[in-house]
């Protein structure tokens, strides 16, 4: 694991920009894996302005979300498609039927995690997984467990993030309290993972997570075994 400690949330999101950004120079057919969430934003914010200054080309971009809540359509702007729409791919020229969500909509959610992973599988994996981490170690949705989950699935939100979430909703009661998210495997078997995090009350998980046991309990502390994977953290 690479840890970079970024001197402000733009140096940051602008250290994680570049590493996307070369990977896209680098192979512009690239499957990138996105998330949602705050401290992506600035990140966005920079590859948005990077194509249109003609730096970065997105147009044989494939991208794969990691996850999505239950029950939200596109239209609603809690949504996390909705979220990628408005945040990146309405002002990049990604082709948006490349640009792939779990569909939490799907009566048979079950069902939709197992399309989700054959449609990852489909595309060959994933080349660049871009990762946020909450406060409980979570990332995607893969929330704290006895035992990591591989594929992708339905999970029952965490009191904590539905907690954190509810900064975006009219009330915490409003927080979908399901979702479905990619699993550890999908997340694992990408060739190259960039973890951001941002603020001080990000700091004790993100130590956690990188110096601690590898365990099902802090989630994302399974990407100490992940041979690419840099964290790139400002706690300031
Ligand atoms: P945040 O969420 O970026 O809004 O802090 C991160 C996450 O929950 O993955």
């Amino acid at each position: 694991m690479k840890i970079i400690e970024a001197k402000s949330y733009e140096d940051m999101s602008r250290k994680a920009a570049n590493i996307i950004s070369a990977q896209v120079i680098c192979k512009p057919d690239s499957v990138l894996g996105l998330a949602t969430g705050s401290t992506p934003i600035g990140t966005y914010k920079q590859l948005i302005d990077w194509y249109h200054k003609g730096d970065v080309d997105f147009s044989e971009v494939t991208s794969v979300n990691l996850d999505e809540y239950a029950g939200l359509d596109e239209t609603n702007d809690q949504s996390y498609r909705y979220f990628m729409n408005h945040n990146f791919f309405d002002h990049i020229n990604i082709r948006k039927e490349y640009t792939y969500v779990p569909n939490g909509l799907a009566e048979d959610l079950e069902a939709e995690g197992r399309r989700y992973d054959e449609l990852i599988e489909s595309l060959g994996g994933i080349d660049l997984q871009l990762l946020g981490i909450g406060h409980n170690g979570h990332i995607g949705f893969n929330e704290p467990t006895d035992e990591f989950v591989t594929g992708t699935h339905v999970v029952s939100l965490g009191e904590s993030t539905i907690q954190a979430n509810a900064r975006f909703f009219a009330s915490a009661d409003e927080v979908p309290k399901k979702a479905i998210t990619m699993g550890i495997r999908a997340i694992l078997q990408a060739k190259k993972v960039v973890l951001v995090a941002n603020g001080t009350d990000k700091k004790e998980i993100v130590e956690r997570a990188v110096y601690g046991p590898v365990t099902p309990k802090v989630p994302a502390s399974i990407l100490q075994l992940h041979p690419d994977c840099t964290v790139i953290c400002c706690f300031k």
